[in-house]
């Protein structure tokens, strides 16, 4: 499109919804009128996609999340639809900035951390390959929440991101459906001797779709996110005529993960896992149903994810309306479900695979309860033959009273998959063994990627010009080609290039810096970045006791030679997590600490951005040269942040654990500093049961300096806090061997320090980093879902480029 055409389109929308002219436009008012012009560029392709689809009748797969974290979708619209350079223009030539138009738009904070980023990377993905994939989870209306500081501590406020309306949603009245809850429900058994359900008393919850375009990078595919927003049905107004009643009901899609240390909590997460699923699958059913075929070829259309162990209860949901809408015999039903149905796995901490209390279950979803019994008792009966009882008791779904999440997937599903290697291997020898005896065919890796044209093309455009300049622009289509870059690691040309872009970076970093926190930072110092959900298996801690070696080194001998460093945190705790609200509390005042004392002479520097979420992101990462991937070998996953940071040119400090040993792998030892125990080393203290913190810390005098110094008063202001952090490493033995790997950890942060005193020698490492990461990217991976578990191939009209996505 044309400058010229992009501008009157801009002028009229501006007329039709404000009645004003662009010169009096405020960036609020130029958001909306631009992004109701992307709106209406991509209409017409959106429901194009749609014909498409029904015409070509080609398989599709839904991916259900309870979370989405697409960030601002703006840019990435413009970016996508070929735009983005030419609204840049114009904005520029109209005195606007676009950045600051774009900035208006809300963060959609749908989601917590990895998982939800994961899934948004996965959309913009799927659209860009043109492959049909649909996201299905929850309209929160607050989402997460907005994170504040007060006095160091976290406080957390509603995210009241739908204030002002979203305007990329679109609501569907007409594809509403029926949600039901509680009742009593009882077998009847009808005149061919089959049971029916019977239902009585109980209530009904409707659920109406919000669709948001996924649109794909330049191949005229849009994809939908359909998220679900609980309303009364017309039916039941009377039932809802006080206030009171209707907030109760509105509180189910009002905030991800309502606190579930209470029973109220704990229902309503399970009533709102509920909710999507069953809103999800009948709206597939539904669609399936129109397409003509036969229940029993389902699995040759639909395929249907399940992220995390949230929505399994998609296979209980199927199962019903197979058995009580659609009258299939169960063997049939339970054939088409698996085929159907797919999970990942994205944890090995026991806390995340949910399993919930059986009277839970009889009280909120009575119908989907009998039939997971069942199911569980066909699994106990068909194996029984072929494997112990005490196998199959591990492994059942139901036991001691609890329905095992992870269990259902697992069971439900054709194929069960980690994020990254070590992950997936780990499930496969440990976490999900019994199943993997059981099921060994099922299992299968993936390892996690990101959308590069959002955390390069659009965070980083500085950088995207030095690549453009120095090895051509199909690295924008194909991640690959980055690969490219690795023949300029002696050009002292292209090294400044980069580090000139690094450097631009870090100046805006250290502007909004200044700005939101007051703190002053220099740019040339080494920007050292830690940006995660808070959790100790993670070891933000870890760092912390880094940093205040170093302070206490400077403190000893103010000259030394450290390099300046200003350490950078961003991350969320969960509101119900005490010590991990702790942690911040101590991170907080460790900065207050360090960032005052002028005996440091700035020399070190802690930042702690509040808020952490996708548009932070998008300005940390491209400003960092250091990134901390530092969780205990064998507990992360896999990590995203780690890919994102390597991208933008950052050099890793990691342990080998989740996919940092792929990064590895591929950039070899002498470019990231690696540190600390390895998986085995973990788990031979797990099995020899003999691990003892207290001895690491009475040999190590340094060590004991750094750990005294959270309860003697070093830190001011942390005496609840710092008692706790001190006993979780000494009285209760540090569950993540933060001080076995404390000095391996400082000798690997002294190693980082040298190499960035060596410019040149920093400036290739970095760029091997970035050459290196196009291997992960997102689209890899889900072309890798695509051919392996989903078996969905591209609509051939939106295939642009020659299919250059399978490694
Ligand atoms: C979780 C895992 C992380 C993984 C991500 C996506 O994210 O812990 O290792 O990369 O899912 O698979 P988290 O919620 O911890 O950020």
């Amino acid at each position: 499109m044309e400058k010229a055409t992009l501008q009157e389109l801009l002028e009229s929308r501006l007329k039709d919804i404000f009645s004003i002219e662009i010169a009096e436009a405020s960036p609020q008012e130029l958001f909306l009128a631009l992004a109701n012009v992307v709106k209406s560029c991509y209409a017409n392709d959106w429901s194009q996609t749609r014909k498409n689809l029904l015409v070509e009748q080609q398989k599709q797969a839904y991916y259900f999340s309870i979370e989405f974290l697409p960030g601002k979708l703006l840019k990435s619209n413009l970016l996508n639809l070929g735009l983005l350079d030419t609204a840049e223009e114009l904005f520029e030539e109209l005195s606007f900035s676009l950045d600051e138009v774009a900035e208006v738009e809300k963060d959609m904070a749908l989601g917590n951390g990895g998982l939800g980023r994961l899934a948004s990377c996965f959309m913009d993905s799927l659209a860009s390959l043109g492959l049909p994939g649909n996201g299905n989870g929850i309209r929160y209306n607050y989402g997460l929440f907005k994170q504040k500081f007060v006095d160091g501590h976290q406080v957390e406020l509603p995210d009241d991101w739908l204030r002002a309306g979203n305007v990329w949603e679109v609501r569907k009245e007409s594809k509403a459906v029926d949600i039901q809850y509680g009742g009593e429900v009882y077998l009847i058994e009808d005149e061919n001797g089959r049971l029916r359900p019977e239902r009585h008393g109980g209530y009904v919850w409707r659920a109406v779709p919000y669709d948001t375009g996924m649109v794909g990078y330049q191949n005229d595919m849009i994809n939908t996110l359909r998220l679900w927003s609980v309303e009364v049905p017309a039916a039941e107004e009377a039932n809802y005529a006080t206030i009171e009643s209707r907030r109760s009901l509105e509180d189910l899609t009002a905030v991800l993960y309502p606190d579930d240390s209470n029973e109220r909590g704990k229902k309503t997460r399970l009533m709102q896992e509920y909710f999507f699923v069953s809103a999800g699958i009948q709206s597939i059913v539904r669609y399936y149903l129109k397409l003509n075929h036969p229940l029993t070829m389902m699995s040759e259309k639909i395929a249907i994810h399940i992220n995390d162990t949230h929505p399994a209860l998609c296979v209980s949901e199927l199962m019903r309306l197979l058995l009580d809408d659609h009258d299939l015999p169960w063997e049939q039903a339970w054939a088409i479900t698996v085929k159907v149905m797919s999970y990942t796995n994205h944890t090995i901490m026991a806390e995340a695979l949910e399993k919930w209390p059986i009277d839970l279950f009889k009280e909120v979803i009575p119908r989907n309860y009998q039939i997971i019994e069942e199911i569980d008792r066909r699994y106990l009966e068909e194996y029984a033959e072929v494997h112990e009882a005490a196998l199959l008791n591990r492994t059942r779904i139901i036991i001691n009273g609890q329905v095992h999440m992870a269990h259902l997937a697992i069971i439900g599903s054709h194929s069960v998959n980690g994020v990254a290697k070590l992950h997936s291997d780990l499930l496969k020898s440990v976490v999900l063994h019994d199943f993997y005896l059981i099921f060994p065919e099922r299992f299968n890796n993936k390892t996690n990627g990101i959308a590069q044209r959002r955390w390069m093309q659009l965070a980083n455009q500085p950088l995207s010009k030095v690549l453009d300049t120095t090895i051509g622009k199909s690295w924008r289509h194909n991640p690959q080609d980055l690969q490219l870059l690795k023949n300029y690691q002696e050009d002292p040309t292209v090294l400044q290039r980069l580090a000139d872009a690094k450097l631009t970076n870090k100046q805006a970093l250290a502007e909004y810096i200044q700005q939101t926190t007051g703190i002053e930072v220099d740019p040339t110092a080494i920007f050292d970045v830690q940006i995660k959900r808070l959790h100790a298996y993670k070891r933000q801690l870890l760092n912390v006791m880094h940093i205040l070696k170093l302070y206490f080194d400077l403190k000893d001998e103010p000259q030394a030679p450290i390099h300046p460093r200003v350490f950078i945190f961003g991350a969320k705790a969960a509101p119900s997590y005490h010590y991990a609200k702790a942690i911040i509390k101590v991170i907080n005042e460790v900065a207050n600490l360090i960032n005052h004392d002028p005996t440091i002479n700035d020399k070190l520097k802690v930042v702690f951005l509040e808020n952490y979420n996708v548009t932070l992101a998008e300005r940390i990462i491209p400003a960092a040269d250091v990134s901390e991937q530092i969780s205990l070998a064998s507990k992360e996953a896999s990590g995203t942040s780690n890919m994102k940071l390597m991208l933008n040119g950052a050099v890793t400090i990691a342990t080998l654990d989740g996919a940092n040993i792929e990064i590895r792998d591929a950039i070899g030892d002498e470019n990231i500093a690696i540190f600390g125990l390895t998986e085995e080393e973990v788990y031979a203290y797990y099995a020899q049961q003999n691990y003892s913190a207290y001895a690491f810390y009475e040999e190590d005098p340094v060590l004991q300096r750094v750990v005294n110094a959270f309860i003697d008063g070093t830190i001011p202001n942390i005496e609840r806090e710092g008692r706790e952090v001190f006993d979780s490493l000494l009285k209760y033995n540090d569950e993540y061997f933060l001080l076995k790997d404390f000095k391996s950890y400082c000798d690997a942060q002294y190693r980082v320090d040298l190499a960035y005193k060596d410019q040149q020698r920093w400036q290739a490492i970095s760029l091997m980093n970035i050459a290196n990461a196009g291997k992960f990217s997102a689209d890899y991976t889900v072309q890798n879902y695509a051919d392996d578990i989903w078996q969905i191939e591209p609509l051939y009209a939106h295939v642009k480029e020659p299919n250059s996505a399978s490694l």
